[in-house]
């Protein structure tokens, strides 16, 4: 079992998904930060995938962690899954070793609470799925909100979506949710796809890191090559790093470029529902919620990727 970190406070809320799982395994390795707990949420695949590939995922790279499965469904809408991006397990179908330890007999919402009440204000959650397990967390515990020092969010977008025209996968997901985490007040940091959908890999970097001498990197390696492939289906080159990118976010916010602006979340419209309504020109006068990251330094997220997933060998 490796050495836990000493680094800032994190939990990791994901639903692993092939690049939440790349997510994971940089943020074990990275020494600014220390996983306190992981939470999993219904998302590109259902809870009953997203939890045990997170245990899989903290086993393969050899920490001890709280692994809790979460919400198996949106708040108040139907579920939406992305088995066509990410495989029918979550992980494009590649097989890990069953996991040896059990999930937490805490419940995620239970997990979130009790770790932000140990770390008395200094937690941080790192965001990577829909945003279900942290409102529900904030409608039951309402002091929460009071002990979250920061959350840095995949999802949503100024310009455009990815399920819909209008709506990013996480957002869309469960719009109610993420309206509720955009209204708490609590200081947030949206990595949406204006910089995701530029954190981009090739084949020759997937190349690379299945070159490298450890498990994690030749798993990685697999996942990000069925990523591809269907990346390659719509005729993009590359594949985007949506998770891993907020995690490199998080660990060194100079990656970054970003406007403090007020963001709304469209939760009914008929073609916008779960788009995020950044209000670039401030024509609204709301008072800003959100720093949205507009603009990155790809050539240094992939110097930190490439560094972090060295950390295994
Ligand atoms: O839109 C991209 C996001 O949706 C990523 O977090 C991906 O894992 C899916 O959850
Ligand atoms: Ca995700």
């Amino acid at each position: 079992m490796r050495d836990q970190k000493t680094g800032r406070p994190v939990l990791l809320d994901c639903d692993p998904g092939i690049d939440d799982a790349l997510a994971i395994f940089m943020a074990l390795a990275s020494d600014e930060l220390k996983v306190e707990a992981i939470t999993t949420v219904a998302g590109n695949v259902p809870v009953e995938h997203t939890a045990r590939n997170a245990l899989q995922l903290v086993e393969l790279a050899g920490f001890d962690v709280e692994v809790a499965a979460g919400a198996s469904d949106p708040l108040y809408s139907k579920k939406k899954t992305a088995e066509s991006v990410h495989g029918k397990n979550g992980i494009g179908d590649i097989i890990l070793n069953p996991p040896k330890g059990a999930l937490s007999c805490r419940t995620a919402r239970e997990l979130i609470y009790q770790k932000a009440l140990e770390q008395a204000g200094d937690l941080e959650i790192i965001a990577t799925g829909p945003l279900t397990n942290l409102a529900s967390a904030l409608m039951i515990y309402p002091d929460l909100r009071n002990l979250i020092s920061h959350i840095w969010l995949m999802g949503g977008s100024a310009y455009s979506g990815n399920r819909t025209p209008a709506a990013e996968f996480n957002i869309y997901a469960d719009p109610h949710a993420a309206s509720i985490v955009f209204e708490s007040g609590i200081p947030l940091t949206m990595c949406g796809l204006d910089v995701t959908n530029k954190a981009l890999i090739f084949k020759e970097d997937i190349e690379r890191l299945a070159g490298y001498d450890s498990d994690v990197a030749k798993k990685s390696a697999e996942m990000l090559t069925w990523y591809l492939g269907f990346y390659n289906s719509f005729g993009f080159k590359g594949l985007a790093m949506h998770d891993p990118f907020t995690v490199a976010a998080a660990i060194d916010p100079t990656l970054i470029e970003t406007k403090h602006l007020f963001v709304d979340v469209e939760t009914v419209g008929e073609f916008t529902r779960g788009q995020t309504v950044v209000d670039l020109l401030n024509v609204s006068g709301k008072k800003p919620n959100v720093q949205v990251a507009l603009e990155l330094d790809n050539t240094r997220f992939l110097s930190l990727f490439e560094k972090l997933m060295r950390f295994y060998g």
